[in-house]
């Protein structure tokens, strides 16, 4: 592995970021129209007291608004589904609200509406179409620090089951106009939902810092990001209700949209399309379940001149307060750590998703490594899937 010192920059939002800023919105739907569609998660934002003020904000800044609420992980039929149901009705702008779930159907949805066939048609590895770039503008509110869709040109949709897919609908354009962080919003983040999430963003920058396709640029990003991880995932996880903890974290999952943008992911977010397309588990489960083995296997197969050594040593420092070490020292404590979090955040094994042991070559086979910075072969691929199970 060799030092990257040439990049190309990815486009980026607008961004607002601070508590209290969802206020701006309505001002901000206001710079491209009057008619917006809300895409949004089903449960907590609409259950809550923000919600009718927000709306409340919208009409008297003479916006209509239309909801549509999304669940789970989402579907290409989620995303024709919304199209369908409000193409006719003219809207101008299209704003996300929620999980990284929700963005993406969101952020598909405002891109769909100036297509004319089916999303799947456009989605990379299983359709037959290159999308237009062409879409409505996009706002994107996350309510969970984690997938940093808000940052990023590309929307996850899947279809669970023995011939499904997790497959990313992307173009240059469909990067969101704005992204909207107001970490205010996800103080009442569920405990499991705010460390299934902070793991996603923990791997995020940990292997887009770890990538071969890394620069400078994305290394700065990813280090920023990784020490907001070390001091706050733990507390929002236990302490949900710490504002500048949330702050980090929402900072963080930024970040990581922003660094896997560039730099590109490693072998766990290989598993996460393949076992994906099999069972219906959460993303940031999934990242986080099998963030400990997969790492560590990694690391067996470095050499101490290898650059990606290095690094992990870098992160290590930041999770491991003693000073003075041996790079294993702080290597070794790096990946104590992500085990601890494994057990106390409860992360669940792949097992109670319903996945089979039967079924774990076919997907070992079909995992890429990405730009992991080592290939790991198919056996290591299956002793990681059989150890998580
Ligand atoms: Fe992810």
């Amino acid at each position: 592995m060799s030092w990257n010192g040439s990049f190309a920059l990815a486009s980026s939002p607008k961004v607002v970021f601070g508590s209290g800023k969802l206020a701006a919105l309505p001002g901000l739907v206001q710079h491209w129209g009057k008619k917006v569609l809300l895409v949004t998660g089903g449960k907590s934002l609409p259950e809550s007291a923000r919600w009718p003020n927000l709306l409340a904000q919208l009409e008297s800044a003479g916006i209509e608004w239309r909801q549509y609420t999304v669940s789970g992980e989402p579907s290409p039929m989620v995303v024709d589904r919304a199209v369908e149901q409000y193409r006719e009705e003219g809207m101008e702008v299209v704003v996300g609200i929620g999980g990284g779930s929700v963005l993406d159907a969101a952020k598909a949805i405002a891109a769909m509406f100036c297509e004319t066939v089916s999303v799947k048609r456009f989605l990379e590895g299983v359709g037959d179409r290159k999308p237009s770039g062409k879409t409505l503008p996009f706002i994107a509110v996350p309510t969970t620090a984690g997938t940093g869709s808000e940052a990023t040109k590309n929307a996850v949709l899947s279809e669970v089951g023995e011939d499904g897919f997790k497959k990313s609908l992307r173009h240059e354009q469909y990067v969101p106009a704005v992204a909207l962080i107001d970490p205010h919003l996800m103080l009442s983040c569920p405990t499991h939902i705010s460390a299934y999430s902070g793991m996603d963003a923990f791997t995020q920058l940990l292997e887009s810092y770890l990538s071969t396709q890394a620069s400078w640029y994305t290394d700065a990003l990813a280090l920023d990001g990784l020490g907001c991880i070390a001091d706050s995932l733990q507390r929002v996880v236990e302490q949900g209700e710490d504002l500048i903890a949330r702050e980090k974290m929402a900072y963080a999952a930024y970040l990581s949209g922003l660094s896997l943008a560039n730099a590109g992911l490693g072998t766990i977010h290989g598993f996460a399309s393949s076992v994906g397309a099999r069972i219906a588990i959460p993303h940031g489960a999934l990242c986080g379940t099998l963030m400990g083995i997969s790492n560590r296997l990694t690391v067996e197969k470095l050499q101490q001149e290898d650059i990606a050594w290095k690094k992990y040593e870098q992160v290590g420092r930041m999770f491991v307060t003693a000073r003075g070490k041996s790079a294993e020292y702080y290597i070794t404590g790096l990946l104590e750590r992500i085990e601890e979090w494994i057990q106390s955040f409860e992360l669940p094994r792949l097992s109670q998703f319903g996945l089979q042991m039967a079924e774990i070559p076919n997907i070992a086979a079909a995992t890429s490594n990405k730009f992991n910075p080592v290939q790991l072969t198919e056996e290591e691929r299956i002793f990681i899937l059989q150890t998580r199970l």
